[in-house]
């Protein structure tokens, strides 16, 4: 490594530990170095935010406190825990990975990079976070918030998605959280204790607690300046602790970076969802393995292509599905939900029905309001749920 380079990620380090150990939020998964604890977190923070994040990981621990609670919970169980946060084959591959834990590491959580980058729905950045965050170890991290730092800092204008910016963009971490360990190594015999201190501590970072732990804090100091200053837009260069060495401030270049090429057109799609009630009681199916939301319960339901339901469609569409006799029923507009998932924008319009005659074929179970608050919804079936 060039002595300006060595230079410039010396400084980087060192200002990025004291911003961090003086701004760093108070999250609940930052006061317990229980690698088990901290990989929860990690697995419920990819594609979801802070403070969506802190109810469902306090539940999530104060429920399955253990690995081994969770290696062998139900399945209704984990997915009703996980309900809202979306994505569901990640709480599969994380109860997955608790079962590979208790059977392969005795239930304890390996430390080896490479038997953690093994696990079910570990890739390289979760792994390289719990080993930097639970074992302090000098392990890169890259997630969209470090690409938005690093790019802009070191003014790299090509795309990160591009093999070999990305392959830069991982040596890049690398040498920074390989300087922060050298910080660690200089005082080892108190980095133990003081990784524990850190823990322990209701003001969460002292200064002195981040350098003997700095690898973590380094990991960790890079992810927060992405979420609170060097953000997408209206980044708060003015406040940022490393804007004097951030070649994208320093050239106006900040809006422009990262260069993340063209988004892909967002997609809509239409559904429409029948509420279905017979005797206090509503008719709900689960999904099957396989699809998106595999696992989780709805009312029934089908895909549109036109966007407006007129009634003789609706109708039709109900029909379809053979639940009643078709002269039988009444359909009354209930409401509609629209919602985001990646690059679809979903309108569901939900009918009521409420049968008259008894059900013929259903496809599906009976249940009470209350009932159904023990089963795991998808987000817009929930909110339908709700409505009864
Ligand atoms: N995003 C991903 N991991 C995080 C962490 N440990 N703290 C805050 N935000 C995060």
């Amino acid at each position: 490594m060039n002595l300006k380079l060595k230079n410039k990620n010396s400084k980087l380090v060192s200002q990025l530990l004291d911003w961090f150990s003086a701004n760093a939020r108070d999250l609940p998964w930052r006061h317990t170095c229980d690698p088990y604890a901290i990989w929860v977190s990690e697995i419920m923070l990819q594609q979801t935010q802070v403070k969506t994040v802190i109810p469902f990981w306090n539940r999530w621990l104060r429920e399955l406190p253990t690995m081994e609670s969770a290696a062998k919970a139900p399945s209704d169980k984990i997915h009703k825990l996980w309900e809202g946060l979306g994505y569901y084959t990640r709480v599969r591959n994380l109860q997955k990975a608790a079962q590979v834990i208790v059977e392969k590491h005795g239930g304890k959580f390996p430390q080896k990079f490479e038997d953690v980058l093994a696990l079910p729905g570990i890739g390289r950045y979760t792994a390289g976070a719990i080993c930097s965050i639970a074992f302090n170890q000098p392990t890169p991290i890259l997630d969209g918030n470090v690409i938005r730092v690093l790019t802009r800092i070191f003014g790299i204008s090509e795309n990160p998605k591009e093999k070999k910016t990305n392959a830069q963009l991982w040596q890049m971490a690398e040498k920074l959280v390989t300087h922060a360990a050298g910080l660690n190594s200089s005082r080892s015999s108190r980095r133990k204790e003081a990784h524990s201190e850190i823990r322990n501590s209701q003001s969460l970072l002292t200064s002195a607690a981040t350098v003997k732990s700095s690898c973590s804090a380094l990991n960790q100091s890079l992810m927060e300046l992405g979420a609170l200053v060097c953000t997408p837009r209206n980044a708060q260069c003015l406040i940022c602790p490393v804007k004097k060495l951030c070649v994208a401030f320093q050239g106006n270049r900040v809006e422009e970076l990262p260069n993340l090429g063209k988004r892909e057109a967002a997609t809509a799609r239409h559904f429409i969802a029948f509420v279905v009630g017979h005797k206090g009681k509503f008719l709900v199916r689960q999904r099957t393995a396989g699809v998106v939301n595999a696992h989780l319960w709805e009312f029934p339901n089908v895909e549109t292509g036109a966007r407006l339901c007129e009634p003789q469609r609706v109708a039709s569409e109900f029909n379809a599905l053979r639940i009643t006799d078709p002269r039988s029923q009444k359909l009354e507009p209930l409401c509609t939900i629209r919602h985001s998932i990646t690059r679809y924008r979903i309108t569901l319009e939900a009918f009521a029905v409420r049968l008259k005659n008894s059900p013929a074929k259903t496809g599906g179970v009976w249940k009470t309001p209350a009932q159904m608050r023990q089963l795991a919804f998808t987000a817009a079936h929930k909110k339908l749920a709700s409505l009864l």
